[in-house]
């Protein structure tokens, strides 16, 4: 897509995507609109300007959320792609994967804001963090601070970022892997991003979580170079 092409779109987008809200459910068109206003948006915010570059399995993804029953067209959902699965994403780093869920997960909280409409939002959690917090309030507990309870995570849409990144809990538990199993067998929906491969994710969290991957995931393969470099 030419530059003026895009700045055009996204001149339609910042005049339009207020006023559309009043018809739901958004058309293709405007919801293409949005998810570009959205990606500039993301992309100001950052250190280096550059332009957000679509590809395959961005449209992918979108399709998906769109609740297009064809959104594996392009073929880059490896297993059987269906809408009733959440997203795995596995790639090389640097190639947008976050970026990616960073302006979904903008794009969700603004129709909430704006239309009360939740079909398209879910909510956040990296790895790392998940861990950290999990082991920094279960520290805090004797002091009777509020603990952090893994099974508020069990239901409801969730998107996790870098999967296979965290350490286990107090060097014993996979709490990811626990996440994993028990948002399986309650069929939540899940998004994540990860470095790894499932054979890594498999040895990981073992075989019960390996077997249930394909099964809750569309997974995407998602190489290339870094956009960081
Ligand atoms: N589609 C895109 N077009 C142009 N630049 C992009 C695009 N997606 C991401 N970027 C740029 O690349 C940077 C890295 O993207 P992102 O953090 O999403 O990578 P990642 O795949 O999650 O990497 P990692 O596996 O290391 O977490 C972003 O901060 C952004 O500046
Ligand atoms: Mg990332």
């Amino acid at each position: 897509m030419e530059d003026n092409q895009i700045s055009k779109l996204i001149d339609t987008a910042k005049k339009e995507y207020k006023l559309e809200f009043n018809s739901f459910p958004l058309s293709k068109e405007d919801y293409k609109q949005f998810f570009l206003f959205h990606a500039y948006r993301a992309m100001s915010k950052r250190p280096i300007q550059l332009k957000y570059e679509i590809n395959n399995i961005i449209k992918t993804v979108l399709l998906y959320f769109f609740n297009d029953t064809e959104f594996n067209k392009y073929g880059v959902v490896v297993n059987n792609a269906s809408l009733a699965k959440g997203i795995l994403l596995i790639g090389d780093n640097g190639v947008g994967k976050s970026m990616l869920f960073e302006i979904l997960s903008e794009m969700g909280k603004e129709l909430v804001r704006c239309a009360n409409y939740g079909a398209m939002s879910f909510r956040e959690i990296s790895a790392i963090n998940f861990v950290m917090e999990f082991m920094k309030s279960a520290k805090s507990h004797r002091e009777a601070t509020k603990a952090f309870e893994l099974s508020d995570y069990y239901q409801n849409a969730i998107f996790i970022d870098d999967l296979g990144r965290e350490e286990k809990a107090f060097s014993r538990h996979e709490l990811l892997g626990t996440l994993l199993f028990e948002r399986h067998r309650r069929q939540s929906k899940t998004y994540a991003t990860t470095n790894k491969t499932l054979e890594e994710l498999t040895q990981r969290y073992d075989e019960h979580i390996g077997d249930r991957i394909p099964e809750m995931f569309n997974i995407i393969y998602w190489r290339g170079d870094s956009y960081r470099d």
